[in-house]
C-alpha cells in the first residue's frame, strides 16, 4: 500500500472558490484503494459551514515555531466518502469570511499551513510515500521538505508533486518580508530557486523543489512554456519540461449526473433529454423572470468574472449578442465590472438577460441543465472543469481553443457531422460573435443536427476513471 497526500487551500464539498476545490474533492476518491491510501490536509477556516464542522473529530495539538514564535496547530479529522481529510486549526491565520484575504497576509498564512501540515504527519501516523502539493498556497512544502525537514528520519525520501491548476497566481512579495516570514535561509532566494524578479514567489519554489510537475491538461503543459502564457515562468517550465505532464481534469461523475441530480426540475440522459431539458429551461424562466419560451436558445455561464474568463470580449459585442434571438444567464461574482456590466445587461434586455451575482451551488446545476449552449471564452483555461460539466448536461460549450477547453471540447464539423461544440482560436470579439452566431444557425435550422451534438456531448466520457489512472502511474514511477 502507497500512501499520498494531497494538500490544498480548498476542497469539496468544505470549501470552494473555483475548480481547484472540485478536484481536490474528487480525485481521491477515484485513486485505486486497493494499491494507493489517499487523505488530504486542508486548513481549518472558521468560516466553514457549522454541518461540517460539526462532523470534525479533535485528533491532536501541538505547538510549532513560526516567524519568530510559537503557534498552534490544531489537528481535526473526518473520513468523508472514504477519504480521510484533515484540517489545520489556527485561529491567527484561519479566522476568515473566504479563504483569501490578500497580499500580503497569505503569504504567512500559507506558508504557515505548508509548514504545519509537514508537521502534523508524524502525530497522525501517516507517513506519506508522495506529497501531492496543489498551487502556490502549497509551494513551500517541497522547498521545507528539503529543508530543515531532511534533520528528521521520517521525512526523508518523501517525494514530491507539484501541480499548477492555474500560474497566474504565485504567491509573490518582497525578498526581506517574505524571507523573514516563511523562515528559510539567503540560500534560497536566488533566481535559480525562489526569487522571481528580485521577488519571492512561492510557487516558483515548489515548482524548483517538486520531483515533478503537473498541470491540469496536454494543451496548458504546452502553453506555459510559452512567454504569452507563462507568466513570467516559461523559461522555468522549459528547464523542467522533462518532469512535467498534462493530466486533464474529470468532473465527479455521481455529483454532476443529469440522471439522479435532485435539483433539476426534471432528470435525463442521453436518451431522453429533449422534452426534458425544454421543463428544465422554462422552470428556470420562470424562476428568474425571464420570458418563458421554449424554443429559445438559452446560453448559460457560470464562472468566476474575471479577466481570464474572456469577459471583455463579451463586453464588446453583448448589445450586439442581445439583437438576436437569444436568451442569457448569468451567475458568477468577481470583478466589481462585470458584475456591474451584467447587471447593466439586464436592466436593459429585462426579460432576456439574467444575471446573479452571487455565488450558489444548486443554481449552477439548474443553469447547466437549462441551457442550451455555454458560453465560455478564456483568455487562458489551465482546464475548466464548468465546460465538462455543460457537456454532461448536454449544455454545448462555445469555447475559445486554449488550455483546457482545446483538450475537451471538439467542433463541431457540419460535413461529418462530428464535434461536441463550438470553438474560436483567437481572442478576438468578433470571432466569438461569429461563433456565437453559427451555433444560432445550426440551432435554430439544423436542430436535428444540434440534439446528435447534445446526445455525442452527453455520451463524452469526462470521468476521473483515465486521469486518475495517469496519476496513479506517475506515483508509481516516482515511488519506484
Ligand atoms: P476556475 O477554477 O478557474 O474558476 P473551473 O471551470 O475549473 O474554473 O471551475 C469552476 C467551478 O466553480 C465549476 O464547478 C463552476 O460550476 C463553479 N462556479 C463558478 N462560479 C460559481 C457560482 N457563482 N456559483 C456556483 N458555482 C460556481
Ligand atoms: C484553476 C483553473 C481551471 C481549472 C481548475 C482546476 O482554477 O483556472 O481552468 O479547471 O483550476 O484544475
Amino acid at each position: 500500500m502507497k500512501n499520498i497526500l494531497f494538500v490544498a487551500s480548498e476542497c469539496m464539498p468544505f470549501v470552494k472558490t473555483g475548480g481547484l476545490a472540485d478536484v481536490v474533492g474528487s480525485l481521491p476518491k477515484c485513486i485505486d484503494r486497493k494499491y494507493f491510501d489517499c487523505r488530504v490536509i486542508m486548513p481549518m477556516y472558521s468560516f466553514m459551514n457549522q454541518k461540517w464542522k460539526d462532523m470534525l473529530e479533535y485528533k491532536t495539538h501541538f505547538y510549532m515555531d513560526f516567524n519568530w514564535n510559537s503557534y498552534y496547530v490544531g489537528v481535526m479529522e473526518v473520513e468523508y466518502e472514504g477519504v480521510h481529510v484533515y484540517f489545520i486549526d489556527n485561529q491567527d491565520f484561519f479566522t476568515c469570511d473566504k479563504p483569501y484575504a490578500g497580499m500580503p497576509y497569505d503569504i504567512g498564512r500559507f506558508a504557515f499551513f505548508s509548514k504545519a501540515a509537514l508537521s502534523i504527519l508524524p502525530s497522525i501516523d501517516f507517513r506519506p510515500d508522495i506529497i501531492h502539493c496543489h498551487d502556490w498556497q502549497t509551494g513551500l512544502i517541497p522547498v521545507y521538505l528539503n529543508d530543515a525537514f531532511q534533520a528528521n528520519e521520517f521525512y526523508r525520501g518523501i517525494k514530491t508533486v507539484m501541480t499548477i491548476h492555474n500560474l497566474k497566481f504565485q504567491g509573490v512579495w518582497d525578498v526581506k518580508t517574505m524571507k523573514d516570514i516563511v523562515g528559510l535561509p539567503d540560500y534560497y532566494f536566488t533566481p535559480d530557486k525562489m526569487e522571481f524578479n528580485r521577488d519571492g514567489n512561492m510557487l516558483k519554489g515548489g515548482l524548483v523543489y517538486a520531483n515533478a510537475i503537473t498541470t491540469v491538461s496536454r494543451t496548458y503543459a504546452e502553453e506555459i512554456k510559452m512567454p504569452y502564457y507563462g507568466e513570467g515562468l516559461d523559461g522555468l517550465m522549459r528547464a523542467r519540461q522533462n518532469d512535467l505532464r498534462g493530466i486533464v481534469n474529470g468532473i465527479d461523475y455521481d455529483m454532476w449526473n443529469p440522471k439522479t441530480d435532485g435539483l433539476l426540475v426534471e432528470n435525463y440522459d442521453s436518451d431522453d433529454f429533449k422534452a426534458k431539458k425544454i421543463a428544465n429551461k422554462t422552470a428556470l424562466q420562470e424562476e428568474l423572470g425571464l420570458d418563458v419560451d421554449p424554443d429559445v436558445l438559452m446560453i448559460g455561464i457560470v464562472s468566476r468574472l474575471t479577466d481570464q474568463k474572456g469577459f471583455d470580449l463579451i463586453a464588446y459585442v453583448m448589445d450586439e449578442l442581445c439583437q438576436d434571438a437569444v436568451q442569457f444567464v448569468i451567475l458568477g461574482t468577481g470583478e466589481e465590472r462585470y458584475e456591474n456590466m451584467f447587471r447593466h445587461f439586464e436592466w436593459k434586455y429585462g426579460g432576456r438577460v439574467s444575471a446573479q451575482i452571487y455565488y450558489n451551488e444548486a443554481l449552477a446545476h439548474k443553469i447547466y441543465a437549462a441551457s442550451d449552449a455555454f458560453l465560455m471564452p478564456s483568455q487562458f483555461e489551465p482546464c475548466g472543469l464548468s465546460q465538462l460539466i455543460s457537456l454532461r448536461y448536454g449544455s454545448l460549450p462555445i469555447v475559445r481553443e486554449t488550455g483546457g477547453l482545446k483538450d475537451t471540447v471538439e467542433p463541431y464539423n457540419e460535413f461529418e457531422g462530428t464535434g461536441t461544440g463550438f470553438s474560436f482560436t483567437n481572442y478576438n470579439a468578433h470571432e466569438m460573435m461569429g461563433t456565437v452566431r453559427y451555433a444560432e444557425k445550426i440551432y435554430y435550422d439544423s436542430r436535428e443536427e444540434w440534439d446528435k451534438m447534445v446526445k455525442r456531448a452527453m455520451d463524452a466520457d469526462f470521468s476521473w476513471q483515465a486521469s486518475a489512472l495517469q496519476y496513479q502511474e506517475l506515483y508509481d514511477w516516482l515511488i519506484g
